[in-house]
Parts: C-alpha cells; sequence; structure tokens
C-alpha cells in the first residue's frame, strides 16, 4: 500500500516541490487548496497530474478535520503560511493567526481524526506531522552559525509566530506523544520562488533589464547576510524527518553566508552587466527590524538524516537568471503581459 500525505501550502514554492518529490517516491499526494478559486490551483495541476485536492483553510478549524478525515493520511506537512516577512508587520494579526494559531488548529484536527486518547497509543499508524519552521526565528543571532539548540530572538511578527509554531508542535510531541518534528529551515530558492523575495526580485529584473524591459532595480538592504539554498534540495529534508523512529527537530541549510549585494553581482555578471549601474537603494524596502545574518550548523541533519546540499548559491542565482530570462523572452514573444508567477 502506498502511503498518503496531505500537503498545506501545496500552491507555494516547497509544496510544488514536496509534491514532485513524494510523487516519485510513490505517495499519493493531496494538497489542501484555500479560497474559492484559488489561481495557482492550475500552476500546480500543471507540474504534478497525479495530485489530488482537498478544500480547507489554516484559518478554519472544522474545514482542517474534514480533510483530515477524508484524506486519512500517513504523514502531513504543514507549510501553509504567509511566507513573506514584510506583510507581517502590515497584518501581524492575520499572520499570527495563520502561521501560528493554525498549527494549532492543525494539531488538534490531527487528535480529533486519530481519536483523543489514540495519540497515546503504541505510535504504529498514528499520523505523522511536519512543521515548516523558520531560521528567522533565531532573529537577532545569540551565536553562529545556528544549530538546533540556539536560542531565538525573532525580529518580526512572522518570526514570532513561527516560534509558536515551534513550541506548540514539540509540546503536543511531549504532552501527547503526537509525532511531530520541525524543520528549522534556512531561506531556500529556486525558479519557483515568489516575485516578492530578494533572490527572485533579482534574477527577474536582471532578466528584463537584460532584454530591455526595465531600467533600474530597487532594493533595500544590501548588507544583509542569508544562508542561502536551494528549495528542491530542502523539501528531501522534510521527507527523511518523517521516516525517523524518534521525532525530532533539525536545522536545515548550506552553512555558507552570502550578502544580498553578493546576489545582486553573481545575477547581474550571469548576463555580463556590472550591477552599479543598475541598483539603487529605496529607504521603504529597510525593515522596521531587520535579521541582519543567518547561518546554519546542519551537523545534525547531516548525521542523522544523511542530508546535505547539492546546489551552491552560485549556481542558484544562475540558475534563477537563466529561467528568469527564458521566461520574459516567452512572454515577450507570445505579447502576454508578464506574469511573474508563472513557472
Ligand atoms: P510560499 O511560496 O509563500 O507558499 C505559502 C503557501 O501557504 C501557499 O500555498 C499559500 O496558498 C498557503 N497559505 C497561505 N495562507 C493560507 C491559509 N490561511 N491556509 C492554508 N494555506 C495557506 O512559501 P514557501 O516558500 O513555499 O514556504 C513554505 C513554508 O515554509 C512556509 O510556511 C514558510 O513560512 C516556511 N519557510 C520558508 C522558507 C523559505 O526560504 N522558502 C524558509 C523557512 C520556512 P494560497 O495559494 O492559498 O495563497
Ligand atoms: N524581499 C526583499 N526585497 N528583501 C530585500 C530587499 C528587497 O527589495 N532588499 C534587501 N532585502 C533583504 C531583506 O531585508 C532581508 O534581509 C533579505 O534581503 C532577504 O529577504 P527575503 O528574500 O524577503 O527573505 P527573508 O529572509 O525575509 O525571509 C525568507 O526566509 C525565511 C527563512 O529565514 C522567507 O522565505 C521566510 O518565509 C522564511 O521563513
Amino acid at each position: 500500500m502506498s502511503k498518503r500525505a496531505l500537503i498545506t501550502g501545496i500552491t507555494g514554492q516547497d509544496g510544488s516541490y514536496l509534491a514532485e518529490h513524494l510523487l516519485a517516491q510513490g505517495y499519493q499526494v493531496w494538497g489542501l487548496i484555500r479560497g474559492q478559486a484559488n489561481p495557482r490551483k492550475s500552476r500546480i495541476s500543471r507540474l504534478a497530474s497525479d495530485l489530488s485536492f482537498v478544500d480547507g483553510d489554516l484559518m478554519d478549524q472544522t474545514s482542517l478535520v474534514s480533510a483530515l478525515d477524508l484524506v486519512q493520511p500517513d504523514e502531513v506537512y504543514n507549510l501553509g503560511a504567509i511566507s513573506f516577512v514584510p506583510m507581517s508587520w502590515q497584518q501581524a494579526e492575520l499572520v499570527t493567526e495563520i502561521n501560528g494559531a493554525g498549527v494549532l488548529r492543525m494539531l488538534e484536527a490531527i487528535r480529533i481524526v486519530s481519536g483523543l486518547s489514540q495519540s497515546r497509543a503504541d505510535g504504529s499508524g498514528r499520523m505523522r506531522f511536519y512543521q515548516a519552521s523558520s531560521s528567522e526565528m533565531f532573529g537577532k543571532v545569540a551565536e553562529t552559525p545556528q544549530s538546533e539548540t540556539t536560542r531565538f530572538h525573532p525580529r518580526s511578527p512572522y518570526g514570532v509566530a513561527k516560534a509558536y509554531g515551534h513550541f506548540i508542535t514539540r509540546n503536543y510531541r511531549e504532552s501527547f506523544d503526537l509525532y511531530g518534528v520541525s524543520g528549522i529551515l534556512f531561506n531556500h530558492e529556486s525558479p519557483r520562488r515568489g516575485a516578492e523575495f530578494v533572490t527572485r526580485k533579482i534574477s527577474l529584473a536582471v532578466a528584463q533589464i537584460k532584454l530591455g524591459l526595465q531600467d533600474k532595480l530597487a532594493l533595500g538592504n544590501l548588507d544583509a547576510v542569508r544562508d542561502w539554498g536551494f528549495a528542491g534540495d530542502y523539501v528531501k529534508a522534510m521527507h527523511l524527518m518523517l521516516q525517523q523512529d524518534e521525532p525530532a527537530d533539525y536545522v536545515i541549510g548550506t552553512g555558507v553566508m552570502h550578502s544580498v549585494r553578493d546576489a545582486v553581482r553573481i545575477a547581474f555578471d550571469a548576463v555580463d552587466l556590472n550591477w552599479q549601474d543598475y541598483v539603487y537603494i529605496d529607504p521603504a524596502l529597510v525593515r522596521p527590524a531587520e535579521v541582519e545574518t543567518l547561518c546554519a550548523d546542519s551537523g545534525m541533519a547531516r548525521a542523522a538524516l544523511d542530508w546535505a546540499p547539492t546546489v551552491t548559491f552560485e549556481e542558484l542565482m544562475r540558475m534563477m537568471v537563466e529561467a528568469d530570462l527564458r521566461q520574459v523572452s516567452r512572454e515577450v514573444q507570445y505579447g502576454d503581459l508578464l506574469l511573474a508567477g508563472n513557472w
């Protein structure tokens, strides 16, 4: 019998790579879809035609119970969230509801559908739960690199909500013996990354500038440093975490730091342009409280999961620029409006 997985956040970057990975492993995969006519559903359907869908929303407890009851998954991957950090200062309450309380709702749905007492039972046959935690929880970092034992100091309402989701997952593991793990993932990107995130904003702008469709690129803090990896590598770590005998939380990253300035330079170099001719700073894009640096110590995941990243940052930026050059050229050729979200 093939395993069954339910993924929230199926229309996002990670949901798409995880669905492809699980389908390739022989899983039956369901994606939780919210909204009455979610325009991103057709995009993921095109990529993964064997995928099934079930309606639901992390804001709606009953819909999660119904979805789990219908699908009866072996594994639940909770990737659904408002993931753009600046939005969390604009709509802090909504972000807290979805990214924080939404985790609690899913954990409660698992308890309800499993039978409240069964979550304490022998452990075989119970639903396994993956929570998408974030390096944003480390925020103003207490040490470098950051590992599973580094204390949290989140710098945004997004990071605070993710810390709640992280601790409630751990608490349900300890309180109810629920098989729940959190992957503390550092920034991961791809050609499917949303156009609002800095790497994709850069790769898309570079493609448009190269093709004569854009003059300048406005950015915020060029000195911010991140540990950036490839999303396709990181979803494999999510899956591996749920295959272990004992549930545990893991840090996932490359251990290599780059600045936003590095990202810009590599991307413009890829099309033989000098970034200083095009990039300017817009103070409105600087955040009220910044996470200045992030760097992962993934020693535990490397040892216990045998996981390692396969794509360097330079390869990643070039991959994204090349994908955007192809996409923008196609859109010019066919006279379409630029739909940055198209994969
Ligand atoms: P993404 O591309 O922004 O996707 C977010 C997904 O969440 C979308 O499918 C969205 O669906 C869904 N969603 C939003 N509100 C929802 C709600 N109320 N109920 C159910 N689903 C909802 O994000 P991503 O990059 O794939 O990241 C996946 C997860 O990992 C997120 O939780 C993110 O916070 C976390 N994370 C990401 C990174 C990273 O670098 N990518 C690092 C650490 C942690 P709609 O189509 O309905 O909007
Ligand atoms: N988005 C954006 N746009 N970021 C900019 C810009 C800009 O114009 N200019 C500079 N930056 C800087 C930000 O200030 C931040 O320090 C860095 O680039 C990365 O920003 P994002 O790509 O928006 O990602 P993030 O680090 O805030 O959050 C991502 O990674 C987290 C994990 O650490 C998201 O995927 C989160 O959902 C995820 O949890």
